[in-house]
C-alpha cells in the first residue's frame, strides 16, 4: 500500500515540552468508547503513580468533564506570573482541560470552523498550567481529519491507542485511522476492543451484541497489539454518566480491565 504524504507530520513541533509522553486515544469512529477509555486509563495511570493530564480534543462533543465529575466547573485563570495561564480542573488525581470548561452552559453548542477549533486546542496545549506531566492523554474526536493531522503536526505523539468495537463497520473505520497513523509515522501502542461482549446478569449467558473478533482482525491485519477487551457493562455507562469513572470507584472487576491496559501502556518504551 502506497504511503501518502500528509504534510509536515514526520518532524512534528512540540507544543507540550512539559509532557514526557503523549498518548492519543483515537478511533476512526464515534461512540466506540474513546472518552470512557481516555478517562479510565488516565485515572489508572495516575493510580500507578504517574502525573497525568487529560486534554479533551473532541471539541464538538466534549464528554470528559461529565465523565470526571467536573462538568459544573468553569475555566479559572492563574495569578501573578501565571495570570495568562488557564488552570486545569483536577479530579481523581488527574488534570483535565476541555472546551466544555469554557462554555456558558453545558448545552451551549460549539459552532466553530475547524480552524477555530484547532486554535483553541493549540491554546490548551500552550496556555494551560499543566505543570510537569508523565503523560498527556488526548481524547481525540472521531475520524481522520483536521484535528488528527494538526495534533500529529504539533506534538510528538508517543503512542496512539486505538479504540474499536468488535463489529465490522467499526473495524472498517478504525482500519482507516490505523492506516493514517501508520502513514504519518505515529507509533501505535495497541488496540482496545470495547463493548466486546455482554454477560447477562440474570443468567450469566454471554452475548456478542456488537459481533466478535474485530479487535483480533485489526491487530492481525495491521500488525498491532491487542491490548485488551472491555465488556459492555451497564455500570461502565452509569458510572460515566455519574462522573465517577469505574477505575476511581474501585470496582475491581471493572477496573482490572483498564488497569491491565494502563500497565501495558506504561511498559511501552
Ligand atoms: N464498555 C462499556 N460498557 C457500557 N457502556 C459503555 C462502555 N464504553 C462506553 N460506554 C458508553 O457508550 C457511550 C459512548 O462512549 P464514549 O466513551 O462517549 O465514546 P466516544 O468517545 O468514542 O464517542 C457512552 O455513553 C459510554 O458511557
Ligand atoms: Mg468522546
Amino acid at each position: 500500500m502506497a504511503n501518502i504524504n500528509y504534510g509536515s507530520t514526520k518532524n512534528p513541533n512540540n507544543r507540550a515540552p512539559y509532557a514526557k509522553k503523549i498518548l492519543a486515544i483515537t478511533s476512526g469512529k464515534g461512540g466506540v468508547g474513546k472518552s470512557t477509555v481516555s478517562t479510565n486509563l488516565s485515572v489508572a495511570l495516575a493510580q500507578l503513580g504517574f502525573k497525568v493530564g487529560l486534554l479533551d480534543a473532541d471539541v464538538y462533543g466534549p464528554d470528559t468533564t461529565r465523565m470526571l465529575g467536573v462538568e459544573n466547573e468553569r475555566i479559572k485563570w492563574g495569578e501573578g506570573e501565571k495570570e495568562n495561564k488557564m488552570i486545569p480542573s483536577f479530579n481523581y488525581g488527574i488534570k483535565i482541560m476541555s472546551v466544555a470548561l469554557t462554555l456558558p452552559e453545558d448545552d451551549t453548542p460549539l459552532v466553530w470552523r475547524s480552524s477555530v477549533a484547532i486554535s483553541a486546542l493549540v491554546q490548551f496545549l500552550e496556555d494551560v498550567d499543566w505543570g510537569e506531566l508523565d503523560y498527556l492523554v488526548i481524547d481525540m474526536p472521531p475520524g481522520t481529519g483536521d484535528v488528527q493531522l494538526t495534533i500529529a503536526e504539533e506534538l510528538p505523539i508517543f503512542s496512539a491507542i486505538i479504540v474499536t468495537t468488535p463489529q465490522v463497520v467499526s473495524s472498517d473505520d478504525v482500519g482507516r485511522a490505523i492506516r493514517m497513523y501508520q502513514d504519518i509515522g505515529v507509533s501505535i501502542g495497541g488496540i482496545v476492543e470495547n463493548m466486546s461482549y455482554f454477560i447477562a446478569p440474570d443468567n450469566g449467558n454471554r452475548y456478542d451484541i456488537f459481533g466478535k473478533g474485530g479487535g483480533e482482525y485489526l491487530a492481525k491485519r495491521y500488525g498491532v497489539k491487542l491490548l485488551g477487551k472491555i465488556p459492555l457493562l451497564m455500570d461502565i455507562r452509569e458510572l460515566g454518566d455519574m462522573g465517577t469513572p469505574p477505575v476511581a470507584d474501585k470496582r475491581d472487576e471493572i477496573s482490572q480491565h483498564y488497569k491491565k491496559i494502563a500497565k501495558d501502556i506504561a511498559d511501552i518504551s
